[in-house]
């Protein structure tokens, strides 16, 4: 007989750490830098607090395969009591809300302590300053597989010198290739400050320190918590609502009213009329074949308001200009952020930049720089959905010619990216999300097209200059003989009419 028995999640993840990117030394060490950060990120910007970070990444003198990461910040901290469970237990969070985070599966930094333990044997550091408290808890832990809880080694708690400090910081130690990972993870630092240019990011390795000064103190509107919206809803959701539901006289439509994203009592009125529903059903009464029905009308009927987009915080085109000019350094640059949209209840944003020429290294194809929610991909560019919908535009249509210096940049907001996987690298091909990215990326194309034509016709210009210049000295001879004026004075005049006629042809081709 074969023997039974089940896994616990953080022995699941134990077992294929490759599918949330901990796949070998290099990719687990950016994998580790990128859910600390990502996290750090979190407790900062969502919170509205301009974030400050710190990185430190440095090597064991005696095994330069050992690496130890440390990342520190000024977010709102861990209430102290949550410590061992936020980083010793797989699925444990804060986020399983509707709001705009990095973080989404209460998994990333678990899986970087699974890692640094299976690797080094080593246990996770976490020091953290709840704000509102006046203790700061410090713990050394590491997760307990078998059970998925955490196992602690140390703990303290003291006072605060300063009770308005917060923050969180954070010291792993795994086995790692700095060599091969350096690389990758400087351009993720350098892509997170392109996407946050109000943070300020310091950047420790081995070799030299490097600081990402925030270019604004401007922060985007954080995003708030709100509720599911009814296309998005499934028997399993309709369970958890209806159990939440401490009144049970609450009627069906009092419900839906309360619990939904985009639901008045006008609305509720007409589906419940349109689904043949009774309004005055208490809901304590559904029973679970009165759900499913009911989860079914829901999805499908198209009177419901759209979600409204409080739970996004996009980082607008001013913003995004901001990152990629300081960033990318390129001459042309159009940012565009698309009216909120959605895909099966979820609420999106589509940000996209289009930069051009500068300091962008000339490629046979447009290089693109992919994020979701804030966060930067880098890996798996081939499956991900602005890759498809870059590759299906004619560039010829907008003047490029490749080789070009021409960079995407695209940004997709919700509360539920379509990730096609734990390791979040890559966007499905969600319709909707394709159809918003291709709007707004042709839409900044168009300025550029607009830009190269400029460009093109100052080019003529100045090409028509140089000519004229070239011939002006034997011009001047010339008509100075025939004419018998004085040869200086023609040449100032021919300079002023040159200056005149091409200048202002050049200003212009300057001005929009
Ligand atoms: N630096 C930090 N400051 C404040 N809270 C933190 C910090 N790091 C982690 N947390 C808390 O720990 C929880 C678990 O983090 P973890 O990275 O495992 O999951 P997540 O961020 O919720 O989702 P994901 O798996 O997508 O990263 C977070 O939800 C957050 O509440
Ligand atoms: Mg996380």
């Amino acid at each position: 007989m074969e023997k039974y028995r089940g896994l616990s999640p953080a022995q699941f993840f134990h077992r294929n750490k490759e599918i949330a990117g901990f796949s070998n030394p290099a990719r687990a060490l950016y994998q580790t830098v990128r859910e600390l950060v990502e996290n750090s990120l979190d407790a900062t910007e969502t919170h509205g607090i301009l974030p400050d970070i710190r990185i430190e990444i440095s090597l064991d003198p005696n095994n330069s395969e050992r690496v130890t990461v440390k990342v520190t910040d000024n977010g709102t901290g861990i209430p102290i009591h949550e410590i061992p469970n936020v980083f010793g237990r797989v699925f444990y969070g804060s986020k399983y809300v509707v709001r705009q985070t990095r973080g989404v599966f209460g998994l990333g930094v678990k899986m970087a302590v699974l890692y640094a333990q299976m690797t080094t044997a080593q246990p996770i550091y976490v020091k953290s300053a709840p704000v509102n408290s006046e203790f700061i808890g410090e713990y050394l832990l590491y997760i307990d597989v078998d059970k998925n809880i955490p196992h602690i080694l140390r703990m303290r708690i003291r006072k605060k010198d300063n009770p308005k400090v917060h923050g969180t910081s954070v010291r792993l130690t795994l086995e790692g290739s700095w060599v091969q990972a350096k690389k990758r993870i400087e351009e993720y630092i350098k892509r997170t400050a392109l996407i946050a240019p109000y943070a300020t990011i310091r950047f420790k390795t081995p070799e030299e320190e490097v600081v990402f000064k925030r270019v604004t103190k401007k922060l985007p509107e954080p995003p708030k918590i709100g509720q599911y919206h009814p296309k998005g809803v499934d028997v399993e959701v309709l369970k958890e609502l209806t159990k939440n539901i401490q009144d049970s006289n609450t009627t069906l439509r009092e419900f839906l009213v309360k619990s939904f994203e985009g639901v008045g009592e006008k609305i509720a009125q007409e589906f419940l009329q349109w689904a043949g529903f009774d309004p005055s059903l208490r809901v304590k009464e559904l029973r679970l074949q009165d759900l499913e029905a009911l989860a079914s009308k829901m999805r499908s009927f198209e009177g419901w308001r759209r979600p409204r987009p409080i739970t996004l915080s996009p980082i607008g085109e001013e913003l995004l200009k901001e990152g990629v000019r300081s960033t990318l350094k390129p001459s042309f640059v159009k940012a565009v952020t698309r009216p909120p949209s959605s895909y099966g209840g979820h609420p999106f944003i589509v940000e996209v930049a289009v930069a051009y020429g500068g300091e962008i290294p000339p490629q046979d194809q447009p290089m693109i720089l992919r994020f979701a929610n804030k966060m930067p991909l880098l890996y798996d560019e081939g499956v991900d959905v602005s890759r498809k919908v870059v590759d299906e535009i004619d560039w010829s249509v907008y003047k490029v010619k490749f080789p070009a210096p021409l960079a995407v940049v695209t940004h997709v907001c919700s509360t539920k990216i379509p990730f096609k996987g734990v390791g979040k690298e890559a966007i499905a091909d969600v319709p909707e999300i394709e159809h918003e990215l291709e709007i707004a990326i042709r839409e900044a194309a168009r300025k550029l097209r607009s830009y190269i034509t400029r460009m093109e016709k100052l080019h003529e210009i100045q090409k028509k200059e140089s000519t004229i210049r070239r011939y002006m000295p034997e011009v001047v001879a010339a008509i100075a003989e025939v004419a018998s004026v004085e040869p200086t004075l023609l040449e100032r005049k021919l300079e002023e009419i040159l200056l005149k006629e091409l200048g202002k042809k050049k200003v212009e081709q300057y001005v929009e």
